[in-house]
């Protein structure tokens, strides 16, 4: 992985030049500014593609506030506010396990010891370059809680054995199921719905 410094050529790639040129289209002359947290996304997501890891760079976040013309300390500010982006080298597939309220109680300590037991470690990546573990608040799913985001999915209803299970299957090169891992339907309850049960 090359530092910070590597990356002062970074570029964006065609179809994310014009994908971004889209974004800032979206707001009126002279707000091009407000497309900063988009642009930075995706600038993580190219990332992703030619790294392996979504992180962000200081010269690619300086990279964003050029092409916006905005302050460079402005669109750090940004970066460094929101948890969203990284701003060191993160896994293949960033574990963000919520340990708020709702998901504590329902057993997010034991998510956090499975992800442990499998070898992740909070803030590093593993040695395969795969996996970094987070603990995050709440990803608005307490419902089916307890849950992990790892990368734009959510993973709900855990058990630390279902957890295990995901992992492995990252591990294998596989994309697990998102969603709840027990038998229900988004967030109906376990077993199928309870009213409503025939159309009126
Ligand atoms: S407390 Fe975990 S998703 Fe809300």
């Amino acid at each position: 992985m090359p530092s910070a410094g590597g990356f002062s050529g970074f570029r964006w790639t065609e179809a994310n030049a014009l994908r971004a040129a889209e974004i800032i289209g979206r707001y009126p002359p002279g707000r091009q500014q407000s497309a900063i947290m988009p642009l930075l996304w995706l600038a993580q997501y190219q990332m992703l593609e030619q790294t392996g890891s979504a992180w962000l760079p200081l010269p690619v976040i300086e990279y964003v506030a050029d092409q916006l013309q905005m302050p460079r300390m402005r669109a750090l500010e940004v970066a460094t506010f929101y948890t969203m982006y990284n701003l060191k080298p993160v896994g293949r597939f960033h574990v963000q396990v919520c340990g708020t309220t709702p998901c504590m109680l329902r057993g997010a300590e034991d998510i956090m010891a499975a992800c442990r037991a499998f070898g992740l470690k909070t803030g590093e990546v593993t040695h395969n370059g795969l996996f970094t573990l987070s603990e995050v608040e709440c990803l608005g799913a307490c419902v089916n809680a307890p849950m992990v985001q790892v990368n734009d999915d959510f993973y709900e209803d855990l058990t630390p054995e279902t957890m295990t299970a995901i992992l492995e299957a990252f591990a294998r090169g596989e994309t697990p199921r998102p969603g709840p891992q027990v038998g229900r339907q988004f967030s109906a309850p376990l077993g199928g719905p309870t009213t409503l049960r025939e159309l009126a």
